[in-house]
């Protein structure tokens, strides 16, 4: 048998060790929600360049609708698409896309897209284009994106959603073609998905739809 102060050590050790586990767990969980709770805020900040002028009372990230790849949106990975709604009505729907032929490779876009079929804004949200150069598509640097504001796929013709210095009706940035064109041409082929998908981007379920 055990010397009563071995016992009693190891007890002592015991409730330290119980107390220490349920401090962690307890530290992890506060963390884990303050963190999904700044990961929320960020997301729905980021969203939101895409958004303007649009009046819509849902969360800009509540509705969010994964698109498994193989898909036509631009990219090869799954794209996401968060819808917005006034009233229970749809109002717009923000592509999370990416523009696969950039300068320095892939552009993650941001396009919001509303329910006529009309850009409401572009958002670049990564990419590793060269400072100074690629990287004025950036709505920090220039308003480049803005010229997109307003268009549709119907608007210029398909034929003319190009940079001028291929004979289409964007500008592009100087010193900077490839990462123009490869916009442009990402921005084109979600307004060209959204033709085609219109309905079902509104009336898919949400990801979560039957997890909660
Ligand atoms: C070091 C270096 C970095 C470049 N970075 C970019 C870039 O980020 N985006 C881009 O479109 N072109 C970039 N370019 C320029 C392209 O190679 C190409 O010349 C340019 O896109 C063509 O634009 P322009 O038709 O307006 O001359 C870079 C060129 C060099 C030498």
């Amino acid at each position: 048998m055990a010397e009563p102060s071995v016992i009693k050590g190891g007890a002592t050790l015991a409730v330290i060790a119980a107390v220490c586990t349920a401090m962690v767990a307890f530290t992890y969980r506060l963390t884990g929600e303050r963190i999904a709770a700044n990961e929320q805020a960020w997301l729905e900040r980021s969203l939101q360049p895409a958004l303007s002028g649009l009046f819509f009372d849902s969360g800009v990230s509540e509705s969010k609708l994964t698109v498994p790849a193989p898909h036509d949106l631009p990219g090869s990975g799954e794209a996401a698409i968060y819808r917005v709604y006034s009233a229970e009505a749809p109002v717009a729907a923000l592509f999370v896309v990416s523009a696969r032929d950039g300068y320095a490779g892939a552009i993650r876009l941001l396009v919001g897209v509303d329910v006529d079929g009309v850009v409401t804004g572009v958002h670049v949200l990564a990419h590793r284009e060269t400072p100074g150069l690629g990287d004025r598509a950036e709505t920090s640097r220039s308003d480049w994106v803005r010229q997109f504001d307003g268009r549709s796929f119907g608007d210029p013709r398909i034929e003319n959603w190009k940079i001028r210095r291929d004979g289409g009706d964007f500008d592009q940035l100087t010193g900077a073609s490839v990462t123009s064109r490869a916009i442009v041409k990402a921005v084109r082929e979600t307004l060209q998905y959204f033709e085609a998908n219109a309905a079902a981007v509104f009336s898919a379920a949400d990801d979560d739809e039957g997890t909660q």
